[in-house]
């Protein structure tokens, strides 16, 4: 599987809480310029895996490859200095910052600093909301505001790399639409992608390849323009048996 050009190369990743394991050996990488995502039910290890890559959470076993360096002995702030960013599920970010204070704040990575005028400028650019409301404070805004702000949090942060958990959760299918355009812009400019998702619709608009995750484990990939087996899919989350 190694492969150089990789963006991002995960082998054998076993990480969980306490002293029980959720992820059970994930493999799984990322191509340069791909779109990559990572579909399954809640509670199946999807956020699990990308706060271990980006080091949240230490792995018990595994490694993690990014541009062609080994990253899982690295502290989370030294591998957000190499550009691979997660953005996180649900982030609340900081209730009571403005806009404009949170995106200044994200660049503090010398690489980001050096940017740090063009990605605000592209941010503002790709989120007219956020332009709109600059100086109003997060806790003020809508779920779908609070999503962009997000992913432009990830943007100011200088990236080559994506991990995005969940951007669509609760969002309407209009404001699905814009975020998916977003999500095309960027990944557009040749930033790599890892895209977490339950929306299948979504992912599928987006994705190039497809894994599917099951109990902590990478059970299938599927590729663009590949057959979907949405009795596999509901099986997933209903058990074999409910579906039917
Ligand atoms: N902070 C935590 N402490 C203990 N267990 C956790 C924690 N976060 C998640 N888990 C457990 O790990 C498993 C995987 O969760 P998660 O990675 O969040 O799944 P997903 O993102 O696929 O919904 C679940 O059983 C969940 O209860
Ligand atoms: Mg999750």
């Amino acid at each position: 599987m190694s492969d150089p050009a990789n963006a991002l190369e995960v082998d054998g990743l076993r990480a969980g809480y306490d002293m029980s394991d959720v992820l059970l050996g994930m493999s799984l990488h990322v191509g340069p310029q791909e779109r990559v995502g990572l579909f399954g039910p809640n509670g199946h290890g999807k956020t699990t895996l990308l706060n271990t890559i980006s080091k949240v959470i230490a792995p018990h076993a595994g490694r993690v490859v990014f541009m062609g360096e080994a990253i899982d002995g690295l502290p989370p702030q030294q591998i957000v200095a190499r550009g691979l960013i997660h953005v996180a599920q649900a982030n609340r970010l900081f209730p009571d910052m403005q806009i404009m204070e949170i995106l200044e704040l994200a660049a503090f990575t010398p690489r980001a600093q050096a940017d740090r005028k063009a990605n605000l400028d592209y941010v503002l650019g790709l989120f007219p909301r956020l332009a709109e409301r600059r100086r109003q404070q997060c806790k003020t805004l809508s779920g779908g505001e609070r999503q962009m702000l997000s992913i432009g949090v990830g943007l100011m942060c200088a990236p080559r790399m994506l991990m995005l958990d969940e951007p669509t959760l609760g969002l309407s299918p209009k404001l699905k639409d814009e975020l998916a355009e977003a999500i095309a812009e960027i990944s557009g400019r040749g930033i790599p992608l890892l895209l977490v998702e339950q929306d299948i619709a979504f992912i599928l608009s987006l994705v190039e390849r497809m894994y599917l995750v099951d109990h902590g484990e990478i059970s299938r990939e599927i590729r663009r323009g590949g057959e979907v087996d949405h009795q596999e899919i509901m099986n997933m989350y209903f058990g074999a048996d409910g579906a039917r």
